[in-house]
């Protein structure tokens, strides 16, 4: 079976040099063609072959170039209250923040498109259990979350889930048997894709008749947004900031008044919640300045002295940790809408094991990475925004992320975080809870966001409890 249009397409792929891609043709069958067929159509050789070519040549990274060592400085923040003052002008910052979000100006937004490599998660990372008590998923802790800012606010929240292909229809079929756990107004977005590249720009095939893609990052929220309406609907709805955070991180504030009256007050088109580093080498992203522009700087970007650096109370200098958790302009975002967002946003490579196969058509599974992954990063809008602030946080209250299967950042820790939490409020409303050198107690329980998020409003609800818990093993608190 080969037209016209077959003949067409494999010129063009052998104008990009990527004619491999076809290499097999001739012994698949015809179902395998048509799906060769179908995923070859569907890329832009040309957009590919500009951004392998950046890639590949690192000087034509668009903002990349600018990150050598010497041209970065640590970026300015806004500090965590520590004062009577301090404390006042926070009262003050989230009223402005708790008025926006009143008048349905903020949406949230998850982004969970990613491949949880990491987790080894065969399912989406959202549907993993992830309380100590309840076994709630990561999906039904943001629900919460959304839902008790609606009644306390007294307002509706758009929600949108970022997908994937792989993540779409369980994501899905996950809300759906949930009945979205009783959230209005859920929107699903696809991401992008984009083909996995060997380490002289050759697209890898996984199969003989399958090219091996991969989501294209969570800075693809950018394009889906834009692609899929969403964006002009958001404007139309009265939606003026999207409070955008990963799903593998169940303690971010996803409607956090006091982060949203910061923006607000600063008329700042992204803002971005951080945290301080615990150490030198801990493997966050840091915020920097370049040429007067905040951005995000990968750890493994920083120069060794660089991140070693302290101040003369032995403070870390470059110290602000990302947590992943922007707020993002809609007007702002717009002008990425329909461009060739490349030609500003770079691409970022990462090494891979990925499946493949030998001359012969066989299957290969290396266990040593055998290629490249290109994604972009959402972070990487931050220098084209003309104001931009970023927000230090208490760590505890705000990140504990699962990435790992084991040891740091692992379904393990963030359990452990979360009694920690919950056992802090508790202790601060002058309940009495036994606990280690670690702030560890020595039973589970389980504080729901649908009570309280934050441990202001804990204390406030605790307060006004006519009958108070007493707290032992197994206690839930909703
Ligand atoms: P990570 O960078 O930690 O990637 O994503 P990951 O895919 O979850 O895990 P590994 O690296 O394969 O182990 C941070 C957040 O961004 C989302 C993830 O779902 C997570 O919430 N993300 C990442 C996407 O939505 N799309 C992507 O293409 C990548």
């Amino acid at each position: 079976m080969i037209d016209k249009q077959t003949k067409e397409l494999k010129l063009q792929f052998c104008k990009y040099g990527q004619e491999h891609v076809f290499k097999f043709w001739e012994i698949l069958s015809n179902e395998e063609q048509l799906q060769l067929l179908q995923q070859a159509k569907n890329l832009n050789l040309d957009y590919l072959s500009k951004i392998i070519e950046s890639v590949l040549h690192e000087n034509s990274q668009p903002a990349q170039a600018d990150k050598s060592a010497a041209s970065i400085t640590p970026a300015k923040f806004i500090k965590f209250p520590n004062s009577e003052v301090d404390w006042q002008k926070w009262k003050e910052t989230t009223a402005i923040g708790e008025q926006v979000i009143k008048d349905g100006k903020v949406a949230a937004f998850t982004v969970a498109g990613g491949e949880g490599t990491r987790l080894g998660c065969v399912v989406p990372k959202g549907t993993l259990q992830a309380t100590p008590l309840k076994k709630k998923s990561l999906f039904q802790i943001f629900a919460e979350k959304i839902k008790a800012a609606e009644r306390k606010y007294e307002t509706s929240i758009h929600w949108i889930i970022m997908t994937s292909e792989r993540t779409h229809n369980e994501t899905i079929e996950f809300f759906g048997k949930n009945d979205s756990f009783g959230i209005e107004n859920t929107h699903f977005i696809k991401q992008g894709q984009m083909p996995a590249i060997t380490y002289d720009g050759k697209i890898i095939m996984e199969t003989k008749s399958k090219i091996a893609m991969h989501p294209d990052g969570h800075g693809g929220a950018l394009k889906a947004l834009g692609r899929s309406g969403l964006l002009a609907m958001l404007e139309d709805f009265g939606v003026e900031i999207i409070s955008y955070f990963q799903v593998d991180n169940p303690l971010a504030r996803c409607i956090d008044p006091y982060f949203i009256g910061s923006h607000v007050k600063n008329q700042s088109q992204v803002s971005s919640r951080m945290i301080r580093k615990l150490y030198p080498e801990e493997k966050v992203g840091v915020f920097c300045e370049i040429r007067g522009k905040n951005c995000v700087v990968e750890y493994s970007d920083l120069t060794k002295e660089q991140a070693m650096l302290r101040d003369a109370t032995g403070n870390l200098i470059f110290c602000a940790g990302n947590t992943g958790t922007h707020l993002l302009d809609v007007p702002f975002i717009k002008q990425f809408n329909g461009k060739d967002i490349h030609s500003e946003i770079p691409y970022h490579v990462s090494q891979k094991a990925i499946p493949t196969v030998d001359s012969l058509g066989e299957p290969i599974s290396p266990q040593a990475p055998n290629g490249l992954k290109l994604e972009m990063f959402i972070f990487d809008i931050l220098p084209f925004a003309e104001r931009t602030i970023i927000l230090e946080s208490d760590r505890l209250s705000n990140f504990s992320p699962i990435k790992n299967s084991d040891g740091l950042d692992s379904l393990k820790t963030c359990l452990q975080d979360q009694l920690k939490l919950f056992t802090s409020w508790l202790l601060a409303a002058g309940t009495d809870i036994p606990t280690d050198a670690n702030g560890m107690p020595p039973f589970d329980i389980e504080i729901s966001p649908m009570f309280a998020d934050n441990k202001h409003d804990f204390l406030t609800k605790w307060e006004r409890l006519a009958t108070k818990p007493t707290i032992a093993a197994n206690q839930y608190i909703e």
